[in-house]
């Protein structure tokens, strides 16, 4: 491990945001390019945005932050996060901090299959329809394959043909085909819904139907990451709480999100503040991710949690999170987006796999950072320090004024905004 792509970068959050640029070496793992889009002196132009989608007016900007101290599957990662919510960086890089001790995250993913949807309607009688479309698979699977020569050159393509008959719809009983669809590298909504249409006119040639919807799905079940970690026993202990309590507070939190939607739900959207953040850093499509994760979370007919947690043999904590990761690393904002690229180039990211295998790390993370702030101290702790600057800020403090209120607020225990502009009222007559 090189000291330029070492992730463990201990007081990194004191320096100014130039001495961090340079404490990282951007400019030596970036081009010219690449470290000024990531650095936001210029990133994703007008003239770009406007070929992004429709009635462009503006950019809009967010903070983009460095989740430290990651190691996936040995290797170290440094980390883009695109969020706007305060200590959801600091919370994931101090949660990698205390993985490292054991070997940081283990990652692994399936093969980059989607699905697509063909809703089928109009049929007589479903189930010779169901007959008809398996007589003639692999002539449909074939057809399928020569849809997108570049993903055949890249050994992606049709992987399966699957069939079946709902029959307690509000309309009836309709038949569903889905096109199981290797897209190796991107994220495939493009690919899919070009072959379901390019499939339609066919399926409806064999059944004397209509196909009606031609559309991938978002649960994306067979595009699955997952990442493991442990954390050492003597890593929890803190304050006032031995590693036990640490421990076992973490699972009983845990405990709670598996049997209650209401917390999973909760919970789970921990889990997505790191998730989103890589996602929306690499310019992918988070509202996709977002819809696969809760669909995946009620998979059983229960919404719970996405993550579990438990303690090993030794009595260490052991953590493990598998979700739907539908994101990829060529085509959309990820090819556009100059920002997006320069984050994939960050991380060293080299396939659409590699990068799912870190964001659910990042999302293990997360969901670790909230637990154990829960489980202990409380949330509200740990925020009140960059909520209180939030605050400051608001209420028009500016330079050395903004910790130094920040700091008056936090110790009053009323981070509000009239007590920071009374403060400041108050301070500036003095
Ligand atoms: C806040 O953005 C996320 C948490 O609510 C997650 C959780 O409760 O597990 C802290």
């Amino acid at each position: 491990m090189t000291e330029k792509s070492s992730s463990r970068r201990p007081g990194f959050y004191k320096l100014s945001i130039t001495e961090r640029q340079k404490q990282l070496d951007l400019e030596g793992l970036l081009s010219v390019e690449e470290f000024n889009a990531i650095t936001a002196q210029a990133g994703l132009d007008l003239d770009q945005a406007g070929h992004m989608i429709e009635n462009v007016v503006g950019l809009h900007s967010l903070p983009l932050g460095i989740g430290l101290n990651f190691v996936v599957n040995g290797r170290d990662v440094l980390v883009p996060m695109v969020v706007e919510e305060p200590s959801v960086v600091a919370g994931a890089s101090f949660m990698a901090k205390l993985a490292r001790p054991a070997g940081g995250f283990r990652a692994e993913s399936t093969p980059p299959e989607m699905i697509g949807q063909m809703q089928l309607l109009e049929v007589s009688d479903p189930q010779a329809a169901v007959n008809a479309i398996l007589a003639e698979k692999d002539k449909l699977m074939a057809e399928a394959g020569e849809i997108d020569p570049v993903l055949k050159k890249l050994g992606g393509g049709p992987r399966d043909l699957q069939v079946r008959i709902i029959s307690d719809s509000p309309i009836g009983a309709f038949v569903v085909l889905h096109l199981i669809y290797d897209v190796r590298d991107a994220m495939g909504a493009n690919a899919i819904n070009t072959a379901c249409e390019r499939l339609a006119p066919i399926v409806e040639g064999l059944t004397g139907g209509r196909v009606h919807l031609r559309i991938l799905s978002n649960l994306a079940d067979r595009r699955l990451a997952k990442a493991e970690c442990t954390i050492l026993l003597d890593e929890l202990a803190f304050g006032d709480f031995t590693a036990e309590q640490v421990r076992d507070g973490i699972i009983e939190a845990w405990a709670f999100a598996a049997a209650d939607p209401y917390r999973a739900a909760t919970h789970n959207k921990g889990i997505m503040n790191g998730v989103d953040a890589v996602v929306l850093a690499t310019g992918n499509d988070w509202r996709a991710v977002e819809a696969g994760a809760h669909a995946y979370a009620a998979r059983d007919g229960r919404y719970t949690s996405l993550s579990t947690w438990s303690k090993d043999a030794d009595g260490n904590l052991k953590g493990s999170l598998e979700m739907p990761m539908a994101v990829g690393i060529v085509g959309g904002a990820t090819k556009v987006h100059p920002t997006a690229r320069a984050a994939l180039k960050l991380m060293k990211i080299q396939s659409a796999s590699d990068l799912a295998e870190v964001i659910v790390s990042v999302g293990l993370a997360q969901n670790l950072a909230a637990l154990r702030a829960l489980a202990t101290e409380g949330i509200q702790r740990g925020h009140m320090g960059l909520h209180a600057r939030q605050v400051a800020i608001a209420a028009g403090a500016e330079g050395e004024m903004v910790d130094k209120l920040a700091k008056q607020l936090v110790d009053e225990k009323t981070v509000r905004i009239d007590r920071a502009e009374e403060l400041l009222k108050l301070w500036s007559r003095s």
